[in-house]
């Protein structure tokens, strides 16, 4: 019987972004980054060798355009010798609709798989450099809770490792916001956010905050954790806006949803948000009160489709 190995990895929403590439092949970034990884949204990978001309990929039970999980094999031939090509089959369960990257918890899904077909030793922080080069973010997903990616500066020193592996209680409600306009790859708008002025003060400040996020999450502390996410996002997509090419992710109901976050933090509740590459908002609260503002949310915004995660586990095998 053909060997398969399955591994299923979550996604992760960062609160220290990471936004910029250092060096573009090898996807090592200007700043490290913070992450908790969710419950909700996850991939399982299936991965066995074909006797077929190229890598295949069925995603969600479709046959896809192989090129870039083929570059990312290739990674592992690069260092492990010359293998069959391979056949991966993907489930993806983060909703499109949603906006979240799939990315993060694919690559790391793809990388467990990867590391069980191939019999490599288990090791977490190899398995996060190998992902980090199919994507920046799903170095963290192979952690489960508060992960931390150390930016260093070739591919040995950046990976990512286990920060706090514990639920602090911190929940966050995807404010799914869908869009017509045509989304700018992640890779893209990185380069184009460096171009900014001010960018490198967001790299200097960044470094700051990751210290404080630290030590915030340590602490259990929840509005410092908030308070500083949110800064931290909502510069990240000031250098877009300031770039050579200015562009923003956000469309009118991204502003009106971190207002009206804004506003129910001014009336005394935990609510702060982060964004990444797209509209959608991840309003950033507590388990005490998530069910209150959850309400508030959907009376304001009744069009809008709301979902509700918490702190996720590693990647596993399945
Ligand atoms: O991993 P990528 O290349 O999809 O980039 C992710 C970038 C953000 O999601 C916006 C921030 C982050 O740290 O995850």
């Amino acid at each position: 019987m053909t060997k398969q190995v399955t591994a299923r990895a979550h996604t992760n929403i960062a609160l220290i972004k990471y936004w910029g590439k250092e060096n573009v092949a090898l996807n090592i970034p200007t700043t490290s980054s913070l992450s908790m990884t969710l419950d909700q949204f996850y991939t399982t990978t299936t991965v066995e060798f074909t006797d077929k001309a190229t890598d295949e990929l069925i995603l969600n039970s479709v046959s896809t355009d192989s090129t870039r999980i083929s570059k990312f094999l290739d990674c592992f031939r690069e260092k492990h010798g010359d293998f069959p090509k391979v056949l991966v089959t993907s489930e993806n369960h983060v909703p499109t609709a949603a906006g979240l990257a799939s990315s993060a918890s694919s690559f790391s899904a793809l990388t467990g798989a990867m590391f069980g077909l191939l019999d490599l030793p288990q090791d977490t922080q190899e398995m996060s450099r190998m992902a980090r080069k199919g994507s920046g973010s799903a170095s963290r997903s192979i952690f489960g809770n508060f992960a931390v990616w150390n930016k260093g500066n070739d591919d040995e020193s950046s990976f990512a490792e286990s920060f706090y592996d514990d639920d602090i209680h911190l929940t966050m409600i995807v404010a799914e916001i869908s869009s017509a306009q045509k989304k700018m790859s992640s890779t893209k708008g990185m380069q184009l956010a460096q171009t900014a002025p001010t960018y490198p003060e967001w790299v200097r400040k960044s470094a700051d905050q990751l210290e404080q996020m630290k030590a915030a999450i340590v602490a259990k502390d929840i509005e410092k954790i908030g308070l500083i996410a949110q800064d931290n996002a909502l510069g990240m997509h000031e250098q877009n806006r300031r770039s050579l090419e200015p562009f923003d992710y956000f469309t009118t109901q991204t502003i009106e949803v971190v207002e009206f976050a804004k506003q129910c933090y001014r009336e005394g509740l935990l609510a702060f948000v982060t964004i990444d590459a797209g509209p959608n908002v991840k309003i950033i609260t507590d388990k005490a009160t998530e069910q209150k503002l959850l309400q508030k949310f959907r009376s304001n915004f009744p069009d809008l489709t709301f979902e509700v995660a918490h702190a996720g586990e590693c990647l596993r095998y399945v």
